[in-house]
């Protein structure tokens, strides 16, 4: 049964579109998703992953656009991240076994000034968009500090 809009501004007229609740219901999984429903994770489950491995420790699922040191992090690997993800610090550096992905001016400029560009990269500063493979070259359990450092941000 066809549902009609009553418009309060020009009483006696029908105004919108005449909607069939039938097709409604058919063209449901189309629906483009409202704020609410984003943000409070509903269609969490169709947003892409990639998997990402640590060298040594285990292989898992990451949602597009995660923070790596962060996602390292949530994993269970103790990575370390003394600046809090503000690439200052350097300690959460990691070697690529797969290929980098994009440096933006932030990690460079901390690489550059240190001098060590093109040894390691900086895991708080990269944004996972692919399937990627990392040594983490300074874990908690091999330094002299008894925590990681600061909190990361997602
Ligand atoms: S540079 Fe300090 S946590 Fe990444």
């Amino acid at each position: 049964m066809p549902h009609r809009q009553f418009n309060a501004f020009y009483p006696g007229k029908l105004t919108g579109r005449l909607i069939h609740q039938p097709l409604v219901r058919k063209y449901a999984r189309f629906a483009v998703p409202t704020t609410d429903q984003v943000c409070s994770g509903v269609t969490s489950s169709d947003m892409a992953t990639h998997k990402v491995t640590v060298n040594g420790f285990k292989t898992f699922e990451v949602e597009d656009g995660a923070k790596l040191a962060y996602a390292i992090e949530q994993a269970g690997y103790d990575i370390s991240h003394r600046c809090g993800g503000n690439a200052r610090c350097t300690t959460c550096r990691v070697k690529f076994d797969t290929d980098e992905p994009p440096m933006f001016d932030k990690e460079r400029d901390c690489l550059e000034e240190d001098g060590v560009l093109g040894q390691f990269r900086l895991s708080c500063q990269v944004r996972v968009h692919s399937d990627m493979a990392v040594t983490v070259l300074m874990p908690v359990h091999e330094c002299e500090w008894d925590n990681p450092g600061i909190d990361l941000e997602p």
